[in-house]
């Protein structure tokens, strides 16, 4: 897209076309002398507007949950007025306090969303935990109650509308407030298109997506009578880049990153902020529970880094992370996405190919009549 928007910059900026003058379309690296000039400047202006579009608003407030940069830097030279020494560790830790805020987290019982549940606690979060596994549930909030003890858990399917309305509902029932949403839940549909049923589309939407449409436009209103909040909505890096028999999941996380987006724009000025999350390989149950076996055999990163990115993101206001930050394949793969998507396609391609035998039947079973995923006589 930079791209584009660079072509875009010189093809209408200055020195560009003038009336009656015929010209070869060429891409901006293949002219010579001030449009290259042009096409850098362009580039640098995208990045740096880029830049200015994920990081801090400027309305930070203390009932965003975490103090604001402004807030900070009071706190210091409150502190240096008072004779106290603070050190960047200290500040950092003081930042840091999530205590006697409200956290909701949906798909706690395992993964990013319990290693979440912990770590807010840690930090004096009163956490709400939400999945169906009660019995997992409940040995989170256990953990969680030794440092808040109002911490509880709601044990339900958030793919049923009227039941993530009710956590939102029940949460500022017992707690009155909810300071960050952690939009987590999600199942993972790895599996060949022509394996697939129209239901478990369905299924995925509902689960990956409109579950935190659901609970964030019940949280908003609560977070407009309170001042401000934070909603954190967990995708996956597959939103970027599409890995072969992942259509529906990625379509869910690119639908739940454009939501995040769209509501980035549309609370401006509300102090509710929004961060979206891209993780890459996170070593969790997610892995054990595909429906076909993973190409994947990479590395795999601990869940807390995911909640420290949160952490930061919620922090320094940023909108947008990737996590693990720098890992090679992952930054290889944007930049593929951008500079060569028909080589990172058919790459990925290569990596996991289509089996032979698979098209066989799939032919065989349409030929037979059936629809895509009737594939129980296999
Ligand atoms: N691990 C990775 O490599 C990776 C990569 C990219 C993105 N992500 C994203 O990170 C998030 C957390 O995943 P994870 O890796 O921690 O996997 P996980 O351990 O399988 O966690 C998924 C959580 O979602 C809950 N959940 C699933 N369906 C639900 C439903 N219908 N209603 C309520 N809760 C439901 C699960 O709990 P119950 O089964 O008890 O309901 C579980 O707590 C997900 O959004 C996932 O897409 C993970």
């Amino acid at each position: 897209m930079l791209g584009a928007m660079c072509e875009l910059f010189v093809a209408v900026g200055p020195g560009s076309a003038r009336a009656g003058e015929t010209r070869t379309p060429r891409r901006p690296w293949q002219r010579g002398g001030r449009a290259d000039l042009r096409f850098v400047y362009g580039a640098v202006a995208i990045a740096l507007w880029q830049r200015g579009r994920s990081v801090a608003r400027p309305e930070q407030v203390a009932s965003d949950g975490v103090l604001g940069a402004g807030q900070r830097e009071a706190l210091l030279v409150s502190e240096r007025a008072h004779g106290v020494r603070v050190c960047a560790s200290r500040m950092r830790k003081v930042a840091e306090t999530f205590a006697g805020k409200v956290v909701l987290i949906t798909g706690a019982s395992s993964g990013i969303g319990a290693e979440a549940a912990q770590m807010f606690a840690e930090r004096g979060a009163t956490v709400v935990a939400v999945a169906r596994r009660a019995h997992l549930l409940d040995a989170v909030i256990a953990n969680c109650r030794k440092h808040t003890p109002e911490s509880f858990f709601l044990a339900g399917d958030v793919g049923d509308r009227a039941f993530a309305e009710s956590i939102v509902a029940t949460t500022l029932e017992r707690l009155g407030r909810i300071d960050v949403l952690v939009n987590n839940a999600a199942i993972s549909k790895h599996k060949h298109v022509y394996h697939t049923r129209a239901e478990e589309a369905e299924a995925v939407m509902r689960i990956n997506f409109l579950s935190a449409v659901w609970t964030t436009f019940a949280a908003i209103p609560a977070m407009l009578r309170q001042g401000g909040g934070n909603i954190v909505n967990v995708s996956s890096f597959a939103a970027k880049v599409t890995p072969p028999r992942e259509a529906l999941y990625a379509a869910s996380k690119a639908a739940l990153s454009a939501f995040t987006e769209g509501l980035w724009h549309d609370l401006e000025g509300s102090n509710i902020h929004v961060v979206l999350v891209h993780p890459g390989p996170i070593d969790t149950e997610i892995w054990l529970k595909e429906d076909e076996p993973p190409s994947y055999r990479g590395k795999k990163y601990p869940p807390s880094i995911v909640v420290e990115a949160i952490f930061d993101c919620i922090q320094r206001r940023l909108y947008e992370v990737t996590v693990p930050r720098r890992n090679p394949m992952l930054m290889s793969a944007r930049f593929l996405r951008l500079a060569f998507p028909s080589l990172l396609r058919w790459g990925m391609q290569k990596a996991d190919p289509v089996p032979p035998e698979v098209l066989e039947k799939a032919r065989a079973r349409s030929r037979a009549g059936k629809q895509l995923g009737e594939v129980e006589e296999d």
